[in-house]
């Protein structure tokens, strides 16, 4: 029988197309998710178990009843700027939500958990790349409930032998290459859906907050990750700590930085569409710059970006809002993924 590892919020973005990969891998993925933000139709390589992190009970029950070997955290809300106007949420959810994980994790001798955490956590960087030994002082309530989320995991790892290994995120972006899944939020606040919406006409304009910022053309800099990288990182992860590897604490991104600016001119060139755009101000809490050394999780996982150019990205991505990527690099045309659903 197939290994079974446990995968809350699987039936989100970044959850459901690991549990696409852990499948692929030979392992049974049993989604616990209270469709709170999940898509239910994004659940389709095990079992869904509908139900809140914080209920212990149907927790517990659905543990006892799939009996899984590791345990992959997925499950929190993860809006900077909702976490500034409902912070009792994100406690709540993301703080009180994985101390019910970790209890469970615990009674029933699961071991060995994996961590959604997030570049939130550095908050303002002072020195780019962001190292894992860069300061952790988050800017917002979001960001503060990741890093209580990792300071919860370690103290319970040092005290009741658990294992762990967090993976911090920078800005998952992208579609699984095969079409099966997309990025599709309610609501959608992330720059390039966004941008995709607004060049299918889906919304008139994509707004660009900031184009003052230090950067070499005003806009802000990210590091954008593809979501199948982010997946493939946490098959590794995993097959880390079975092997009885140490606890760890990772960037995941590329160590690139690509403008706001730059991302727009990649989704006019591959959908040859214009993209409508309004500048804005400044969206508070945004750093100028923001990108990752990822060089200890090459070293500690042997992790390292492959789809996360922007090209892959964008016309990873594209199919979801209706557009087909016109042109190959090579100039031929590209056949259109074939889009079974949208998540
Ligand atoms: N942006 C726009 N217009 C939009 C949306 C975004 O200009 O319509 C800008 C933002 O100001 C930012 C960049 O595009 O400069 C990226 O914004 P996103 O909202 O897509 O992503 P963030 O970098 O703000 O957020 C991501 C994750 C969060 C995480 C955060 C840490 O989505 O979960 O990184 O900084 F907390």
């Amino acid at each position: 029988t197939r290994r079974r590892i446990l995968v809350t919020g699987g039936a989100g973005f970044i959850g459901s197309h690991t549990c696409k990969q852990l499948s692929a891998a030979g392992y049974l993925p049993v989604v616990y998710d209270n469709l709170s933000r999940g898509n239910e139709k994004s659940v389709a390589w095990g079992p869904l178990v509908v139900g809140d992190i914080r209920d212990r009970r149907t927790l517990q029950r659905a543990i006892a009843a799939h009996r899984p070997q590791a345990i992959i955290h997925f499950a929190a809300l993860a809006y900077v700027g909702e976490s500034v106007a409902e912070p009792a949420d994100y406690y709540s959810v993301n703080v009180g939500g994985t101390i019910a994980v970790l209890d469970a994790a615990r009674a029933n001798g699961i071991d060995n958990i994996i961590f959604s955490s997030s570049c939130a956590t550095y908050g303002m960087p002072r020195a780019l790349p962001v190292r894992e030994t860069s300061a952790q002082k988050p800017v917002s309530p979001y960001g503060r409930s990741k890093l209580m989320g990792e300071e919860i995991i370690k103290d319970y790892a040092s005290a009741y032998g658990m294992k762990y290994a967090i993976l911090r995120y920078f800005n998952a972006c992208g579609a699984d290459p095969e079409g099966e899944l997309g990025e599709w939020h309610t609501p959608e606040t992330h720059l390039i859906p966004r941008v995709l919406m607004a060049a299918s006409g889906m919304i008139e304009a994509i707004e660009i907050f900031g184009t003052d910022y230090e950067t070499a053309d005003g806009t802000c800099v990210r590091d954008y990750i593809h979501v199948s990288d982010l997946a493939r990182a946490h098959l590794k992860a995993l097959l880390h700590l079975d092997a009885g590897g140490e606890s760890l604490a990772v960037n995941l991104g590329t160590g690139r930085g690509i403008s706001i600016k730059e991302i727009l001119g990649a989704v006019e060139r591959i959908t040859s569409r214009a993209v409508p755009v309004v500048y804005k101000a400044r969206r508070p809490g945004d750093p100028a710059g923001l990108f990752a050394d990822p060089g200890l999780a090459r070293r500690r996982l042997g992790f390292v970006a492959e789809l996360s150019d922007i090209d892959t990205i964008v016309r990873t991505a594209a199919p979801f809002f209706g557009l087909a990527p016109v042109l190959r690099a090579s100039g031929a045309p590209a056949a259109m993924p074939r889009a079974k659903r949208a998540s």
